[in-house]
């Protein structure tokens, strides 16, 4: 049976969040430099995202670039924010004819000039479209999502009458309304390619009872049929959530 049939279609997860790990290896065992490998990472996230949004996902969480990343030599880092701006212009047709809606999650504060603005003209472009919505997480810590959620709690519940809104409760949902996307459901499903075992700081407070699956295969040789067997995976799984399933 082809594996898309096989999918059970009212289980599908509502939220898959990818870690996109092994471009570098990718490269390196083609005696190639390290941004080939971001390179053709880019065309298979072009790929997963049209698999995902034919699929009906609802939600599609994509970690591009992690806070720690710039870490890295500059020559890289500078690579990979011109492969982010050529995938938000040269994508809006795509977008459109599919509907997709891109949304941002991440320290807005601290991206360069060029990729803010064209971050914000995707937002923007693309708001009213009712498909997939596809998460770009960059210059995202989920450590550092909670630190800014903190502080505008804090800032909320010190002057509300500032947001308009009453001081919030110091609950989990109430915390939650201050993460970077609160409408959007936490993820059901966590991917993460490259056969590490780690959470690299991606979702942090919205991963608590996702489910994870680890893809020994490297990010940019994932295929569609990689993220269909990754979804039935998930369909196998029994969630409890913490409580116990009645005999
Ligand atoms: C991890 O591989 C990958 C990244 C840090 C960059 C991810 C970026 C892309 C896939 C391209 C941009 C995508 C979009 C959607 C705009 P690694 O370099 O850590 O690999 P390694 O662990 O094998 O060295």
């Amino acid at each position: 049976m082809p594996l898309q049939s096989a999918i059970d279609n009212p289980g599908i997860p509502a939220h898959i969040g990818i870690i996109m790990d092994g471009n570098g290896r990718w490269a390196r065992k083609r005696n190639q430099n390290r941004t080939q490998g971001h390179l053709e990472g880019l065309k298979t996230a072009k790929r997963i995202v049209k698999a995902a949004s034919d699929m009906g996902i609802a939600y599609l969480t994509l970690y591009v670039f992690s806070t720690e990343n710039w870490k890295r030599a500059a020559e890289e880092v500078g690579f990979i924010m011109g492969l982010v701006k050529r995938y938000l212009i040269e994508e809006m047709d795509f977008y459109r004819q599919n509907g997709i809606r891109i949304r941002y999650t991440g320290d807005f504060a601290g991206l360069p000039e060029d990729i803010g603005g064209e971050i914000q003209k995707a937002l923007e472009n693309t708001k009213a479209f009712p498909g997939l919505q596809v998460i770009l997480a960059l210059n995202y810590g989920g450590r550092d999502e909670i630190r800014r959620a903190v502080g505008r709690f804090i800032q909320d519940r010190r002057e509300p009458e500032l947001s308009g809104a009453e001081a919030p409760a110091i609950t989990e949902g109430g915390i939650s309304q201050y993460l970077d996307n609160p409408d959007i459901p936490d993820p059901d499903l966590i991917i993460r390619t490259a056969g590490e075992f780690r959470t690299s700081n991606f979702l942090l407070w919205e991963a608590a009872y996702s489910e994870y699956y680890i893809s020994d295969i490297l990010w940019p040789d994932w295929t569609e049929e990689d993220l269909r067997l990754a979804v039935l995976d998930f369909q196998k799984r029994e969630r409890r959530f913490g409580g116990i399933i009645k005999p």
